[in-house]
């Protein structure tokens, strides 16, 4: 019995891949061309229908908002064949909407999936998130404490000067005491526009990144999402809801999200036996973008697995079968 349920569990790596890699392709088609609405919605479009022909019975719990206002996968939504084991989904299917639109880089599309619950019902609110990658002993970083308090404790465990760290942080107003905080204490400043989901995972391959740490505010989704990327991967990070208005705390409240002041660490954004895959949209520091060549389309995919730990790279070179039209 065991031995059929791991199977299929590993079944689901490359069928995750299948889901986010034609939701990227659908998207790449709109890269550049300014319209981040159509960009979107082909996103949506493409992943659902994937996600529908999988046999699972996915309950959409981090979505594209909630039931009235998202015309498909949004939070509650149940995805799949209904004939599988019961998993939620937390989706993006188009993570960097405007760089994307823009032809920027690190635009991505990523889904994580849980089996046996375990992913915070986070609220379409913003996220106070910090998050270090793998190796590093814990409690080395805290959100209550300043950008340099943990940029500092980051360097000395690291065995480096804080002028040897790099803070990944996205360029917002919002953020210049982080900004001003990191560079007071000499680290180096990585701002990014957008994809805070991408910016956290830097994290986790410094050496290739040369990111050490993420700090700053962004969306609650993304830091589910980003989260469940790290379980498997290692690292550490904490996350905290933002929430600025009554509406905003009674649809945090309806979710779940008792106390809006919670500081949940990694376990408690993602827990269980989680998966995550992300495929590159445009061209990315973690992974090349779509390409069309004249008789195919190339995608970059990751898959992780937080029980085993196991992350694999997936390059894919598709036919122009009629669903990657
Ligand atoms: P979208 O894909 O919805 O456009 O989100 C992009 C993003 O940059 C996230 O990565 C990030 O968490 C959030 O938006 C930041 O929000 P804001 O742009 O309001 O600062």
């Amino acid at each position: 019995m065991n031995k059929i349920k791991t199977n299929l569990n590993r079944i689901f790596s490359t069928e995750l891949a299948r889901v986010t890699e034609r939701a990227a392709v659908a998207a790449a088609r709109h890269a550049g061309r300014g319209n981040e609405k159509a960009a979107d919605q082909a996103a949506v479009d493409a992943m659902r229908s994937e996600l529908n022909a999988l046999d699972i019975k996915g309950t959409v719990v981090i979505g594209e908002g909630e039931r009235d206002e998202a015309p498909m996968l949004y939070i509650g939504e149940e995805v799949g064949t209904g004939n599988g084991p019961e998993v939620d989904i937390a989706l993006d299917p188009l993570e960097g909407t405007t760089l994307c639109a823009k032809g920027m880089p690190n635009s991505l599309a990523v889904l994580a999936m849980s089996v046996g619950g375990g992913m915070l019902h986070a609220p379409d609110t913003y996220m106070d998130k910090i998050a270090i990658g793998p190796g590093y002993n814990n409690n080395v970083i805290d959100l209550d404490a300043s950008p340099e308090e943990n940029i500092i404790s980051l360097a000395k465990e690291k065995g480096v000067p804080p002028s040897e760290i790099t803070v990944c942080i996205l360029d917002r107003p919002r953020h210049s005491k982080h900004i001003e905080g990191a560079r007071k204490c000499g680290a180096s400043v990585h701002l990014i526009t957008a994809g805070d989901v991408a910016g956290i995972i830097a994290t986790t391959n410094s050496l290739k990144t040369n990111i050490d740490i993420y700090m700053g505010i962004g969306g609650a989704p993304e830091g589910v999402l980003a989260a469940a990327a790290l379980r498997c991967t290692g690292g550490q990070m904490q996350g905290r809801l933002v929430i600025s208005n009554k509406d905003e705390e009674s649809r945090a409240l309806k979710m779940g999200n008792n106390d809006l002041n919670k500081k949940y660490d990694l376990l408690e954004l993602a827990s269980g036996d989680v998966f995550f895959a992300a495929t590159g949209v445009t061209e990315g520091s973690m992974l090349e973008g779509v390409r069309f060549e004249n008789n195919y389309i190339t995608t970059e995919t990751v898959i992780m697995r937080s029980t085993t730990g196991t992350v694999r790279w997936i390059k894919t070179q598709h036919t122009l079968l009629d669903k990657f039209k």
